[in-house]
């Protein structure tokens, strides 16, 4: 068989298990797996000693633009993406213009086909003026669904009230994301974000979340729509999303599963700003206990940059949000490697997960007709995460300093390697995901 890549020797995981598998991609697509003779390829890639894991798609980042591309924008988001082993990312609507048109999302698909390395779509912003059109603009050309704010955030999304939730959550019917804090009780607690950074948990606490998730899950059963709760922060809301796993998917990140306050905000100050926010360990603990118990279905990184200066303003004038794209996988890894998760469970929760979410069509899984999206990572490698490393134009990362073990070495999209060891190889040529609802 004549193919154009041919990955060979690798301890392939998938839905066979864990084993050594050669796999062929020719014309973008997987088309042989399993221990193979007679390939004939136009590139060969010996993966021996390293695992291949299908392609890492990373469902909520912040790539920033336009608008806002002095914090980041999509050739610099994707690079970072695809350093870190990840081979498609949906990117979030809080830009300058928000995305809320079909024009705004057109000019986002046309920046991406110049200049993203990495698969791309992203989330149509849900907003009280776009409701009428939203059935319409969720079908459009490379979006991944509809984002939600119910509490504000960095930019000036938010759909606050249960009444504009109902009519976004009525209209269309595709997967909608839903950022959930209570806005309510952030404006009734505003006057504890004061002082230090350590009051940040303190003013949008779990009671703020925990009260959104109920209230978003209640108007979801109501009209009967799917949701997509992104990063759960709280033990309370994993039990809640556990009674509603008919309607609801769940996300967490791997800043939430691996930080905890007060040490994060003690150790980094600003720099673990996010919403919602890091919280004590005992969430912590209940996040992986979730996880252990089936209730996530996906980690994202919310990749969030801002600038150094930005994050060094004095609390609460730093803005919220920290970088990960580039560090999603070796920390999961990490963890993996001090025996925290599975193997099978990192599949599930990077790529198989986000395909069920969000019905990618032909991503997410090393099977015949898929595209040949693959990712490879040597487990035994330790690595100190450095600030030379992170290609995000924030040029920081709350994971500066710390050395994990487990490191993507090779990322693969449609056939193409678009990151060997650390370098990035070739030019840009990112494309849309396509959905199963929207062929
Ligand atoms: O911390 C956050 N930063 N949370 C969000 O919801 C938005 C994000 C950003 O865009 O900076």
């Amino acid at each position: 068989m004549q193919v154009d890549l041919y990955v060979k020797n690798g301890t392939v995981v998938s839905h066979r298990g864990i084993e050594v598998a050669d796999i062929a991609i020719k014309d973008e697509k997987i088309v042989a797996y399993g221990d193979l003779k007679d390939i004939e390829a136009k590139e060969v890639i010996d993966a021996t000693g390293l695992h291949v894991l299908p392609g890492v798609i990373d469902t909520q980042v912040h790539f920033r633009e336009p608008g806002l591309e002095y914090k980041e924008d999509l050739a610099t988001g994707t690079a970072a993406a695809a350093m870190g082993g990840v081979t498609a990312i949906f990117e979030m609507p809080n830009t300058n213009p928000l995305t809320l048109t079909a024009a705004d999302m057109a000019d986002k698909v046309r920046r991406g086909r110049e200049k993203a390395w990495t698969d791309f779509a992203f989330f149509i912003g849900a907003a009280a003026e776009n409701v009428s059109e939203l059935a319409m603009l969720e079908r459009q050309e490379g979006v991944s669904g509809v984002k939600l704010f119910m509490g504000s955030s960095t930019g000036s999304l938010l759909v606050d009230n249960d009444e504009d939730i109902r009519r976004v959550l009525e209209a269309g019917s595709r997967r909608v994301a839903i950022h959930a804090e209570d806005e309510p009780r952030l404006l009734e607690r505003r006057h504890l974000a004061k002082d230090t950074v350590l009051n940040h948990p303190v003013w949008r606490d779990e009671e703020c979340a925990y009260r959104a998730t109920q209230r978003v899950l209640s108007i979801a059963r109501e009209t009967g729509r799917r949701i997509h709760v992104l990063h759960i922060t709280t033990k309370q809301e994993m039990e809640l999303l556990a009674q509603n796993k008919d309607i609801a998917t769940v996300e967490t990140t791997p800043q939430h599963l691996t930080l905890s306050s007060p040490t994060c905000y003690e150790e980094l100050g600003s720099f673990a700003q996010m919403n919602p926010p890091i919280r004590q360990e005992e969430h912590r603990l209940g996040l992986w206990q979730a996880l252990r118990d089936g209730i996530v279905d996906v980690i994202g990184s919310d990749h969030a940059p801002h600038t150094r200066e930005e994050k060094e303003r004095p609390y609460p004038e730093s803005p919220s949000g920290m970088p990960g794209v580039q560090t999603l996988l070796p920390l999961l890894l990490d963890h993996y490697n001090k025996g925290e998760l599975t193997l099978e469970n990192i599949v599930d929760l990077t790529s198989a997960g986000a395909a069920r979410i969000y019905g990618i069509a032909g991503k997410g899984r090393i099977g015949l007709g898929f595209d040949g999206d693959l990712t490879l990572v040597d487990l035994k490698r330790k690595e100190e995460i450095t600030e030379e490393w992170i290609a995000s134009k924030c040029g920081w990362s709350p994971f500066v300093g710390k050395t994990v073990q487990g490191w993507p070495v090779g990322t693969i999209i449609r056939g193409r390697q678009v990151m060997k060891d650390g370098e990035l190889i070739g030019t840009s040529a990112g494309q849309p995901v396509k959905f199963q609802e929207c062929m």
